[in-house]
């Protein structure tokens, strides 16, 4: 049996955990939410560690509010730079591997073409800047870590696009939405799986690595998809993010280059437009 220590335990991605795991008899979670298990206090990791037994801990939890973080730059680096650096020691001193997960936001969105694992990075915003300090802290703390770089999650756990548009699209006949931000909707059932395929398959392959669905397409293409895959009929508009302007500025471009996870953990990754309709579906379930 695999004991696996997932934070955030409430968050979307942790609560994608959860809908899977009675598919993986011989794994057993254990989830701690941000009351359980403050990840920034380095004393309560140090005593929730000490005695939980867990060979792998998912840093689930975030500073997630991108465009919050601009005007609260303190509570994002407590937890997205403290709180990864705790557990990085803590796994550390426990001999245990650290999957950190990521964003797309660590780089500025100037490029055309997918953005490599090696790529430059350059944040935008406090919220890129803060994760990719604690991937750099979690580097630098421990060798048996992964940092997983994902993109624009969504599912129906949590808070997410796909729900604030079926949430919109109710007595509206119309909605615009920004078609100059490129990048891949992904599905955190998706990432959740490919994260447990990581536990399961014994990987030593520490290091960072990117996983988005496939495919490419704006916040405009997702929210028309979200729509049509729902027979929701409203009209969608597209318009540049200059005409919605937010605290926080965000790459024009992010869809990550996924050759490095698809090569070491041999899988197919399925395009976005497909997990788009498994998640809808299991929404209306
Ligand atoms: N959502 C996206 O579009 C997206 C895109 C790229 C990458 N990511 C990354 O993917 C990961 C999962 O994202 P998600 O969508 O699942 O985020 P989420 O739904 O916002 O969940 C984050 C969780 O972290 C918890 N948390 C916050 N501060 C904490 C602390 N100090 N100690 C312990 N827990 C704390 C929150 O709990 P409370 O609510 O109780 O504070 C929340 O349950 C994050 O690393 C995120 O940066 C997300």
């Amino acid at each position: 049996m695999i004991n696996i220590l997932v934070t955030g335990g409430n968050g979307q991605l942790a609560t994608c955990i959860k809908d899977l795991e009675s598919t993986y008899s011989d794994l057993n979670f254990i989830y701690a939410n941000s009351a359980q298990l403050n990840i920034a206090d380095f004393d309560a990791v140090q005593q929730f560690f000490s005695t939980t037994n867990f060979q792998y801990c998912i840093n689930c939890a975030a500073y997630t509010a991108v465009d919050k973080a601009e005007s609260d730059q303190e509570k994002a680096t407590e937890v997205n730079v403290v709180g990864a650096k705790n557990l990085a020691i803590a796994c550390a001193e426990k001999n245990a591997t650290l999957i950190q997960v990521s964003t797309d936001f660590v780089f500025n969105g100037e490029k055309s073409v997918a953005y490599t694992e090696t790529d430059t990075t350059n944040p935008t915003g406090v919220y890129g800047a803060t994760k990719l300090e604690g991937e750099l802290e979690v580097a630098k703390n421990l060798e048996q870590h992964f940092v997983i770089r994902t993109s624009w999650l969504y599912s129906e756990n949590g808070n997410n696009f796909m729900k604030t548009m079926i949430k919109l699209s109710e007595g509206r006949d119309l909605l615009t939405i920004v078609a100059d931000q490129i990048g891949t909707p992904t599905y955190a059932t998706d990432l959740a799986e490919t994260i447990i395929k990581i536990i399961t398959t014994n990987n030593t392959q520490y290091g960072v690595y990117h996983y988005s669905n496939e495919g490419v397409a704006s916040w405009y293409d997702f929210a028309k998809a979200i729509f049509e895959e729902s027979n929701i009929k409203i009209k969608v508009l597209p318009i540049p993010s200059k005409a919605f302007p937010t605290p926080a500025k965000r790459p024009h471009f992010s869809v990550l280059d996924k050759t490095k996870i698809k090569t070491n953990l041999q899988i197919e990754i399925p395009y976005w437009r497909d997990s788009l309709k498994k998640a809808l579906a299991n929404s209306y379930e």
